[in-house]
């Protein structure tokens, strides 16, 4: 059994790079503690060693930008797009091994009172486990691997918050219709790969877990479950088992969703704890929700890596896709094309708009734009864009119903083609000093021979890797503006 598997590798990692703040003061999980995470929310990891009222210790702020999630998976922040969405090419079966640490410890008798589950935000109703990654398989025995959040009820029954486009609600349905209860496994504390593998969009029947072994670079361990039939991570920190009753409806009240804005989604389907088992010394995992950094971008990183799976199969010119965080992490995208063909930008375009029912806003630029800087992706705009050309406004598109503004579960999407066009300009090259006299003077600066002013030194979209390296011109410099 390897212990890398296990979030406490990334942790001690994290500690050992002095990114990880340990509050060792009592904290209420009632308020106090979701406060803590809102105040660090894009800074380090944060321990919990004591949490009022319960013996297990708690973290969160875990993966709350891209680097971290890059860190996590072992590489650098600007190739992560491309372990992320070539993970669903290079899927890993997991592996079943005999038994796992996650079976260490019976929390006998099984409630959810033994964990430290918070409560968030004034305005909610009750106390949500945030980070519970759901395991359900469907009759023909495929396995689904999902984030849903549950609102506790009592020792043994929680609600669960299922989008009913999401493949769990289709399992529970099918369910219904038998009229049996549906086995899930809530596995908390999972190795960052299993945690954003879980967000994925695949299709129905596609197992996360394969995609989870592909970002790790092997198979997933699984162990059995005792009291359902399903496969868990072996390494997580916490399961617990129970079923889900389709037919047994609790009203969960105004929950925050990613926008940040309260939802009410009015009544959905309770799970009932059967058995829950954890590592020795378990660590409660806490994901902070509403318009939070790490709520936002493992959804963002996990949806972009979907959508340029997807796109770049239709146009092979797809540099690279980034779900923004001003879009909440769901709802916008910006595509980065190399050197498209006429229309593909267009095609890009219609096909983000439809395969992602979240996605309502897609801007296409080409690829010397730094897709993840705001600013660089105006620009584009301002330079390249014309208004009574280059915009698409598609009205009663099907949305999501987590969309802040959708009616009927529809909304209008806009496209915007940012791409330089031949017929536009005679010249696009961008203002700066010759490629030889900057590249000496980088290399002084790097020696430390001047004062280094912040933002001179760092790459611009010239120097970035693959497709601009080739490109004569050093590239926009937009990095003076961040
Ligand atoms: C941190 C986090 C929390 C989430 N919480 C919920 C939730 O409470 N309910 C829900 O329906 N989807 C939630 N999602 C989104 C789904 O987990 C995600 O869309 C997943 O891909 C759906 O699984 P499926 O593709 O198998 O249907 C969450 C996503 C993240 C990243």
């Amino acid at each position: 059994v390897t212990e890398h598997q296990s979030v406490r590798a990334f942790l001690r990692f994290l500690e050992e790079s002095g990114d990880l703040l340990r509050v060792s003061a009592l904290v209420d999980p009632v308020y106090e503690l979701g406060a803590y995470l809102w105040e660090t929310a894009t800074g380090p990891a944060v321990l919990f060693e004591r949490v009022a009222g319960h013996k297990l210790a708690a973290f969160g702020n875990l993966l709350n930008s891209r680097g971290r999630i890059a860190r996590a998976l072992g590489t650098e922040v600007g190739a992560l797009h491309l372990l992320a969405s070539g993970a669903i090419d290079r899927r890993c079966p997991p592996v079943l091994v005999g038994e796992g640490p996650c079976t260490e410890v019976v929390l006998e008798p099984p409630s959810w009172a033994g964990l430290p589950v918070p409560r968030f935000f004034a305005g909610e109703t009750g106390s949500y486990v945030t980070a519970g990654v759901i395991v359900a398989k469907g009759r023909t025995g495929k396995r689904n691997v999902s984030f849903a959040r549950l609102k506790i009820l009592d020792d043994q029954a929680a609600f669960i918050g299922i989008a009913p486009t999401h493949h769990l609600a289709g399992l529970a349905r099918e369910a219904a219709a038998a009229r049996e209860p549906l086995e899930v496994a809530v596995t908390i504390g999972n190795h960052p790969a299993v945690l954003l593998a879980a967000a994925y969009y695949l299709s129905l029947g596609d197992d996360e877990f394969e995609v989870a072994g592909a970002l790790l670079g092997e198979p997933l361990e699984l162990v059995r479950c005792a009291t359902v039939s399903l496969e868990v991570p072996a390494h997580a920190e916490i399961v617990a088992e129970g079923l889900l009753y389709p037919w047994n409806q609790a009203e969960e009240g105004p929950v925050s969703e990613f926008s940040g804005l309260f939802q009410d989604y009015g009544r959905g389907p309770v799970v009932t704890v059967r058995c829950i088992t954890m590592r020795q010394g378990a660590l409660f995992q806490v994901i902070l929700p509403g318009y939070a950094a790490e709520h936002v971008h493992i959804g963002a990183v996990a949806i972009a890596a979907g959508l340029e799976w997807r796109l770049r199969k239709l146009v092979p010119a797809v540099a690279e896709v980034a779900v923004t965080a001003g879009g909440c992490g769901r709802l916008h995208a910006v595509v980065a094309l190399h050197r498209p063909e006429r229309g593909d930008a267009d095609r890009v375009i219609r096909e983000a708009l439809t395969c992602v029912g979240l996605i309502k806003r897609v801007t296409v630029v080409d690829d010397d734009i730094d897709i993840h800087n705001p600013v660089s992706v105006e620009w584009a705009l301002a330079t390249r864009m014309k208004a009574d050309r280059d915009l698409l406004v598609l009205p009663g598109m099907i949305s999501a119903r987590a969309d802040p503004l959708a009616a009927g579960g529809r909304v209008a999407k806009l496209g915007i083609n940012a791409t330089r066009r031949s017929g536009d300009r005679a010249d696009w090259t961008v203002a700066a000093p010759p490629p030889a006299i900057l590249r000496q003077v980088r290399a002084a600066l790097r020696a430390g021979q001047f004062p280094v002013s912040k933002g001179a030194t760092e790459p611009t979209r010239g120097d970035r890797a693959g497709a601009a390296a080739e490109d004569t011109t050093p590239g926009v410099p937009i990095a003076w503006w961040t």
